[in-house]
């Protein structure tokens, strides 16, 4: 029920190569690369270019794809977790550096799955008729919230957006969905400090200034994605009533080459059915799908009529997934 008119990506000009962690935190090359697959990944110069920055870039580029006028998005949707401000929502700044007025707008949560949370939640408000053109942005930024002395999360992640524009179709475009949570273990990926749970305002001091950066149990979300990613994979293929040789291109979360590379080996996917960009960006959080998206389009990875699985997940624990005919 929902098409991509258009796709747009925007990486940060600023490259970050394992040679330059290995001189900030007690790392390697050799190590990132076998573990993670990562060889480097795009940062922001600080106070040079925020979240919106990023989204603004990616979202231009969409539209020009698309090929229609700005004023025709009658939406904004950004998905992200490392907003500009913690009040207000990046969406309504995006909004304002596009220069349009007045359309709702508004940002959406689910850590490292909020594209994939995005991309359902809009296309159900398409399907109601409410409105008729979306643009959902996945941005991020995580190397503002790092903690630059953690060699088990500083490595992995980079900053980036990418963005589509939605609109509803008269075919099935969209064969099938899968959202969830397992909220149990909610703090296997967070930030601690500066919420509701533990205010910063009240008395700063008493906090490690450890616990206001970005935490990850890194082997755990290991774990649950390499059990996760299979079954989502079957769900998505069950309900749409197609079998993976259907599939064109599988477009996994970019969080480490190992999990795709396990997924591959326990589905019996071919490894070439994957898109891998991680090694050039990292994982780049609620940018990472829309990242790919955008690159396996340009690249004719994708095409008219391919069908596309995508599996985002992340912190909550969370996961999002969606079988499309593009
Ligand atoms: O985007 C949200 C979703 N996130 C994910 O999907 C992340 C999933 N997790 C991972 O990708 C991996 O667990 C990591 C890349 C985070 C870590 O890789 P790992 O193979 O699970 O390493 P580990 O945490 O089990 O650590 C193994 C060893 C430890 O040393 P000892 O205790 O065996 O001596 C770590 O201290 O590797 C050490 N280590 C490092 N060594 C050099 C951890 N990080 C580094 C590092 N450089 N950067």
């Amino acid at each position: 029920m929902i098409d991509i008119l258009g796709t747009g990506s925007y990486l940060p000009s600023k490259v970050l190569t394992n040679f330059d962690l290995s001189k900030i935190v007690d790392t390697s090359d050799e190590w990132i690369t076998k573990r993670t697959g990562i060889r480097e990944r795009r940062v922001v110069v600080e106070g040079e270019e925020a979240t919106s920055d990023l989204a603004l870039h990616a979202s231009l580029k969409a539209i020009e794809m698309a090929n229609i006028k700005k004023e025709d998005i009658d939406m904004i949707i950004v998905g992200t977790s490392t907003p500009d401000y913690q009040i207000p929502a990046c969406a309504p700044i995006l909004q304002a550096k596009l220069g349009l007025k007045d359309i709702p707008a508004f940002d959406l949560n689910s850590v490292c799955s909020s594209f994939s949370y995005g991309f359902s939640v809009a296309n159900s408000i398409l399907v109601s008729g409410a409105y008729k053109k979306i643009l959902l942005v996945g941005a991020d930024t995580y190397s503002t919230i790092l903690n630059w002395n953690d060699r088990t999360s500083c490595v992995i992640f980079g900053d980036g957006a990418g963005a589509v524009i939605l609109e509803k179709s008269t075919r099935d475009k969209l064969l099938s969905l899968e959202l969830g949570a397992y909220g149990d273990d909610y703090d296997m990926v967070r930030i601690k400090v500066g919420g509701s749970k533990h205010p910063i305002t009240k008395n700063p001091h008493q906090y490690d200034i450890a616990d206001t950066f970005f935490y990850m149990e890194g082997k755990r979300v290991y774990e649950f994605a390499i059990t996760l990613i299979p079954e989502v994979i079957e769900r998505l293929l069950k309900k749409s009533n197609l079998k993976i040789d259907d599939i064109d291109l599988v477009v996994l979360h970019q969080a480490n080459i190992r999990i795709i590379e396990m997924v591959a080996k326990s589905t019996d996917i071919p490894l070439d059915k994957f898109f891998i960009n991680i090694q050039k960006i990292g994982n780049t959080s609620s940018g990472s799908i829309p990242i790919a998206l955008d690159e396996a389009v340009r690249q004719g990875r994708i095409k008219k009529g391919s069908k596309v699985l995508s599996i985002g997940f992340g912190g909550g624990l969370s996961w999002g997934g969606f079988l499309l005919e593009w």
